[in-house]
């Protein structure tokens, strides 16, 4: 068996019995004004932070949504886009493509707004997405790609660069680990599986992603995820995973390289009311501007005593300037 079809075999079982809290971090779902969330739809939030960021969808955007789960998610993003087909989700376990069906049925009892033909949910991978080259507003998933290798892990990207239109979002929501994850844990496909062994670190995450394409990535969240103790999982020092909320962007790479914004910004405090950097970016004496960290480095390099770099908040929602 492929390490691939014991995480099929393992979301057929939490399919079929719900297990509570298995991937998701300590918050409710979002809320969202008029939206009822089915109790058996929250039993089976899967994920482990969330993909559905308000400000990426305006205009009832088409999104594809790759793994299931309960449907949470679809329900979400269906609220934003309420028409038929708005939400394509792809998923390869027939018990998990069942137990959305029927949870989304519940949602439409429970929300007068809301109607099943919004989600479509299809039969599919995330390596062979059934839809044409740049044919979706969003693509999203929560917790599906952590687990895969990394080279598997770079066919999901770049096929989720494929389908999405120029200028489309990929939002993704992952654990990723602290340090590298000792072989002997990736090695365990169950483990993998329940999303605690295959993720990779920050650096390597985020570089998969550029080497996908993308040009632009903004890091919306981080936070604790899981802590692999020392005893039970055999390792010299505890090990803590953190869950990391991301949106990367389809546009080009700039020629000196992606930008990803982690909430740095940069102030300037020298002598005269202005700094321009000739590259595209103005400080106003004193007023933080957000910056990407490649640009972060560079200012902080140009004018080491002159320009201040505020740390990386992990929470981006827009406004700089790269
Ligand atoms: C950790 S769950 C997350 C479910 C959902 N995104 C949520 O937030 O509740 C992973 C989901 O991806 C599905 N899955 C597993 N392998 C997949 C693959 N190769 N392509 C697409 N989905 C896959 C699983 O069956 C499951 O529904």
């Amino acid at each position: 068996m492929t390490y691939l079809e014991t995480a099929a075999q393992f979301y057929r079982e939490v399919a079929e019995t719900p297990q509570v809290g298995l991937c998701c971090v300590q918050s409710t779902p979002l809320q969202l004004p008029g939206l009822k969330v089915p109790l058996a739809m929250q039993e089976m939030n899967y994920g482990c932070g969330t993909t559905v960021h308000l400000t990426e969808l305006a205009n009832q955007p088409t999104v594809l949504y790759v793994g299931v789960g309960g449907g949470l998610e679809a329900l979400q993003f269906a609220y934003f886009s309420r028409r038929p087909g708005a939400v394509i989700a792809v998923e390869p376990v027939a018990a998990m493509r069942e137990a959305a069906a029927r949870n989304l049925a519940i949602a439409a009892q429970e929300n007068p707004w809301f109607d099943t033909s919004f989600v479509e949910i299809c039969a599919g991978d995330a390596f062979n997405l059934p839809v044409a080259d740049a044919a979706v507003d969003v693509v999203a998933q929560n917790c599906l790609f952590n687990i895969f290798e990394p080279e598997d892990l770079t066919r999901a990207l770049k096929e989720a660069f494929r389908v999405l239109k120029p200028g489309g979002r990929l939002q993704m929501s992952d654990p990723i680990a602290t340090r590298p994850i000792p072989l002997h844990l990736q090695q365990d496909e169950r483990l993998r599986a329940m999303c605690l062994s295959g993720a990779l670190t920050y650096q390597e995450y985020t570089q998969l992603i550029v080497n996908a394409g993308f040009g632009q990535v903004e890091i919306r969240a981080r936070r604790p995820y899981r802590l692999l103790d020392a005893v039970t999982y055999n390792l010299e020092e505890n090990l803590l995973l953190e869950s990391l909320d991301s949106v990367s962007f389809k546009v080009d790479i700039p020629e000196d390289g992606a930008c990803i914004f982690t909430g740095k910004t940069a102030i300037y405090a020298g002598t005269e009311p202005l700094f321009d950097d000739s590259a595209g970016h103005l400080l106003q004496r004193g007023i933080p501007a957000a910056v990407c960290d490649k640009t972060a480095a560079k200012l902080a390099a140009l004018k080491p005593t002159e320009i201040m770099i505020t740390d990386s908040t992990w929470h981006y929602n827009g406004g700089g300037c790269c």
